[in-house]
């Protein structure tokens, strides 16, 4: 057991790459906890999660949501008595030309994937420094934070603001012991993912850019979380960790 009773916060775990994360940490003897914005897939992951035996909690909230953000982060502290890992994992993008991106949609993408994180963090890390605990914190980028692309602008900024922002944490909070790392994926095979995707031809047309033609699993990216969570990595922090088949490394492919 890598993570025998450390205590986690999961944001977006109610389906997709975050289920998979809170799933794999109770098996490795993690206790967790569950934000989401979705209430109803929220209690059936839940229900679902509970049979492995480990605690599990979840709160519905909207990460955008400023006040009634601060007011569930109060109640997730208390609730396991402190956390130590945090993963920001909720995240979404909106597929338009960055001509018509209206400044709504830019700030709609920006504030749950960027600000929402800054948030989370700002209030776990100070708790974390407050009660001199030793913490990890894993920050989900993209592939798309690391080199550009079309049609997904705002998320393509927030992806990369989200590797600048876990670069300047780890800086600052290295010597409260809180390690900071990114996780970027490429195409994994999750709802969020399907919603990208417009058909089948330009499914097969990312895959073949990829050097291992296929798209990612959620059980890769989660063991990726899993080695950033543990004291496997204790001499880690600052990286971002790229997860996507080789298609960044492929970057100058036709
Ligand atoms: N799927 C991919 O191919 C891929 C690739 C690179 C990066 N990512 C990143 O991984 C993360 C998870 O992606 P996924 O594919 O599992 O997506 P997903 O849509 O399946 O899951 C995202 C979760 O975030 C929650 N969420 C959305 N808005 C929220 C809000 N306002 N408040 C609280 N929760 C909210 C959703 O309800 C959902 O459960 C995201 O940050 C995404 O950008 C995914």
């Amino acid at each position: 057991m890598r993570l025998e009773n450390k205590r986690v916060l999961i944001t977006g775990g109610a389906r997709g790459i975050g289920k998979g994360i809170a799933q794999l940490f109770l098996q490795e003897g993690a206790n967790v906890i569950l934000l989401d914005i979705r209430k109803m897939e929220l209690e059936m992951t839940l229900q679902e999660l509970k049979e492995i035996g480990k605690p599990c909690e979840a709160f519905a909230c909207d990460l955008t949501d400023q006040d009634s953000l601060l007011k569930t982060l109060n109640s997730v502290w208390q609730l396991f008595n402190g956390i130590d890992i945090l993963v920001n994992n909720a995240g979404k993008a909106v597929r338009e030309p960055f001509l018509q991106t209206s400044v709504e949609n830019w700030e709609d993408v920006l504030q749950l994937n960027l600000t929402s994180m800054f948030t989370v963090s700002q209030f776990i890390s100070n708790r974390m420094k407050e009660y001199q605990m030793k913490g990890s914190i894993i920050n989900m980028a993209s592939k798309n934070g690391l080199a550009g692309s079309s049609m997904l602008s705002h998320y393509n900024a927030s992806k990369g603001g989200i590797v600048l922002l876990s670069q300047s944490m780890a800086v600052e909070l290295a010597s409260f012991d809180i390690r900071v790392n990114a996780i970027a994926p490429g195409f994994i095979d999750t709802p969020l993912d399907q919603d990208l995707k417009t058909d089948n031809e330009e499914n097969l047309a990312l895959t073949n850019r990829t050097p291992m033609k296929r798209l990612g699993t959620i059980q890769e990216v989660a063991n990726c979380a899993l080695f950033l969570a543990s004291d496997e990595s204790s001499y880690v922090t600052g990286s971002t960790l790229v997860v996507d088949g080789g298609h960044l490394a492929n970057a100058s492919e036709l």
